[in-house]
């Protein structure tokens, strides 16, 4: 006898696990390619741990547009200009939510509140609601506001409301430091790092943190903000795609921890706001806007990313040429000497502020962009993309675009802004004497860790400041 039922019963059963381990969050989408994939991963391996290059490789292939899957998550990967704008801005109403990633949501910021509500998120990953909104709303005014000097002659004593006081230390503060250090070759990433993270407090929460590269809470923040960026990775956090992962992951007791160490020092700044409110002593922040929010992490390593890349292209040959155009720009318009204070008031030189859009432009710190949900049907060249799915954009779109873009653009800008023209002003970047310690200035081969969300620059020195320099930065000592 040929027939064998339990053979066909066996292979009916096969059938019916692979049908189930293929299955995804959204169905496939008709008229948009889908790259082919295996069981169970979908495409995550043939993605590989460095996303937004083999994209763009799957883009040559199978076009601008296609969509893969990440597990069991449908997610379309959008690859040229047209269609970014065509989908992020055109049709931004409707992209204008994000992905609930299963480690950064369940466990980093499940604070036991109901998920029906996005409060307990920091705003750039919130799904789309009526808190989200307000909250961002509030974030670009009180930056929009802070970035104008305004004498508040209401209170009592008459106050300056504004960040650029801030700018101005935090700038100052760094390039002290690395003046102070320059001896030989330098690394300079721990100079630039405590910058950027001073800011996010200070202006959150009106709180400066005593600076110094070994200062314990800064050193704890960056700690734990760096650690929390690796959670939202795409490539590295397969958990997040495979419900079965979920079962006994290492991943979960690290995360937790981190959101025990984050809680803590949150907790600690928003006590002293509190303090500082009560006794009518807080400086202008978001949080004290009454907008409590774990929002420390903004332009926490993007910016240092930005500054560190720039410099070590000021570095290069070519960063030569630019320092000498740049410094010649500088003293036009600042002719009376007094760049380094009068480049807080606005962006006048036109060459700093295109060094400044460039620098955004080519080093993208967050390469892969933050995962975007629909919440209304997208339509491309015919395809009916349904709501909840997941789009993801290529590099160089600095602080993303459409609906959820950056909320810190204005203040990120003038931070470049001063930092570029006062580093141009005071110091000569060299190159390191050692080729070996030189920068990777591939915009793709510079990342030290191709799995993370935000770019991390491989480690490089740059040299000693030329003797000139003593002259322009004698205020600094
Ligand atoms: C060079 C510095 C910075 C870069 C490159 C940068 C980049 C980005 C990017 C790419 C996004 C996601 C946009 C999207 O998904 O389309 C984002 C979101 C956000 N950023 Fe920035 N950022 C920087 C500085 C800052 C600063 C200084 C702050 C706050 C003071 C800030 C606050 C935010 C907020 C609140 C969001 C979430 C917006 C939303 O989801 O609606 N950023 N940023």
């Amino acid at each position: 006898m040929t027939y064998t039922p339990p053979r066909t019963l066996a292979a009916f059963f096969v059938y019916l696990v692979i049908r189930y381990l293929n299955q995804t969050d959204v169905p496939k989408i008709r008229g948009l390619p889908e790259i082919p994939g295996i069981p169970l991963f979908g495409n995550l391996i043939q993605l590989g741990t460095c996303h937004h290059v083999a994209a763009q490789k799957l883009a040559d292939k199978y076009g601008p547009v296609f969509q893969a899957r990440l597990g069991s998550k449908r997610v379309v990967y959008v690859n040229s200009f047209e269609a970014v704008k065509s989908i992020w801005i055109t049709q931004q109403s409707a992209l204008i939510s994000c992905l609930t990633l299963h480690i950064f949501y369940k466990v980093i910021n499940n604070d036991g509140k109901s998920f029906s509500s996005s409060e307990s998120f920091p705003v750039g990953a919130s799904p789309w609601d009526e808190s989200c909104t307000q909250r961002k709303k509030a974030i670009a005014s009180a930056i929009t506001f802070n970035l104008i000097l305004i004498l508040d002659t209401t209170s009592s004593e008459p106050r300056v409301h504004s960040y650029m006081p801030f700018v101005d230390l935090e700038v100052m503060e760094s390039l002290k430091e690395l003046h102070d250090s320059s001896i030989g070759d330098l690394d300079i990433k721990p100079y630039i790092q405590p910058m950027a993270l001073n800011m996010s407090p200070t202006t959150c929460y009106g709180y400066r943190i005593s600076r110094g590269v070994n200062d314990a809470l800064l050193r704890e923040i960056t700690d734990v903000e760096k650690k929390l960026t690796m959670f939202r990775g795409t490539s590295s956090n397969w958990q997040d795609f495979i419900p079965l992962l979920h079962l006994g992951s290492k991943k979960n007791i690290e995360a937790n921890a981190c959101k025990l160490r984050r809680q803590k020092y949150i907790g600690f700044l928003h006590d002293i706001l509190k303090e500082k409110v009560a006794v009518d002593t807080d400086k202008p922040c978001v949080a004290g806007s009454s907008i409590g929010m774990p929002m420390v992490s903004g332009g926490l390593d993007t910016l240092p990313g930005n500054i560190i890349m720039a410099i070590g292209y000021l570095s290069s040959d070519h960063g030569a040429e630019i320092q000498k155009r740049a410094y010649e720009e500088i003293i036009k318009v600042y002719a009376d000497g007094d760049a380094w204070k009068k480049c807080l008031e606005g962006e006048k030189v036109a060459y700093i502020t295109a060094l400044t859009k460039e620098t955004l432009r080519f080093w993208s710190t967050i390469p892969i962009s933050l995962p975007r949900v629909n919440i209304a049907l997208i339509q491309y060249q015919g395809a009916m993309i349904p709501p909840g799915t997941a789009f993801l954009h290529p590099p160089h779109y600095a602080y993303g675009a459409g609906s959820r873009m950056c909320a810190g653009v204005q203040l990120a800008n003038r931070e470049l802004y001063v930092f570029l023209v006062r580093i141009i002003v005071a110091f000569e970047v060299v190159p390191a004497q050692n080729a070996r310690d030189r920068p990777v200035l591939d915009a793709l081969k510079c990342n030290a860790d191709p799995s993370s969300l935000t770019m991390m620059p491989k480690p490089f020195k740059v040299g000693s400041w030329i003797i000139e320099s003593e002259m322009r930065t004698n205020h600094l000592v």
